[in-house]
């Protein structure tokens, strides 16, 4: 789904280059996204690391073989990187399925799905969502949605709106703290790839 910030997302850009890293333009920020884990040992919210330095240009490493990660250092190459694209350009809404609600409607494009379970919380975003006549399942399902940075679930008010946070434009390197995984690449805040991205974001895909 999208969340356009409007006219100063326009200048950044991702070109996802053949069989090498995401050039970055426009002097994005860039910075790590810790996953926060509450004490029922549930994910929940999100805490920002070290913020980089803003370039204006930068390469983002693919492969995941770079020795200067997250940027590109040219490993791709010597290793003959096939970075061809797999997931589908179908828009959003043509993937998801719909979970009616009382009080709110929840799509799921599970093909979207980066396994950061903050849909785990509580009885899950599903059963959250068809009990959202209950205020406090409603306001856990809203925040799960909002919380999973792959966009794979939004929910929807009963005007049909989008219940969805403002991001400024941005990359978030993903740290999973509960999983002791890196990844994927969050980019928010609405600003355009000239390729189908490889992880899935909150931005609109081309
Ligand atoms: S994409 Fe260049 S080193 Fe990984």
């Amino acid at each position: 789904m999208v969340k356009s910030t409007g006219q100063r997302s326009k200048k950044f850009k991702i070109v996802i280059t053949k069989d090498g890293p995401y050039v970055v333009s426009g002097g994005v920020p860039l910075s790590e996204r810790f996953t926060c884990v509450d004490n029922d040992d549930q994910c929940h919210g999100w805490k920002e690391g070290q913020k980089f330095p803003i370039q204006e240009n930068y390469a983002l490493c693919r492969c995941g073989r770079s020795s200067t990660k997250p940027f590109c250092d040219g490993t791709h190459a010597k290793i003959h990187f096939n970075g061809t694209e797999t997931t589908s350009r179908s828009p959003y809404l043509n993937q998801a399925e719909e979970i009616t609600g009382p009080d709110l409607k929840l799509t799921d494009a599970q093909g979207f799905c980066a396994s950061a379970r903050f849909c785990h919380r509580a009885d899950g975003t599903w059963t959250l969502v068809e009990n959202s006549d209950d205020p406090e399942s409603r306001k856990t399902a809203i925040e799960e949605a909002c919380d999973c940075p792959s966009g794979r679930l939004v929910v929807w008010d009963n005007g049909g709106k989008a219940i969805e946070p403002e991001f400024e434009p941005s990359i978030g390197l993903v740290k999973d703290t509960q999983a002791g995984k890196m990844g994927p690449l969050w980019v928010r805040g609405g600003f355009r790839s000239s390729r189908l991205m490889v992880t899935h974001t909150r931005s609109e895909i081309e």
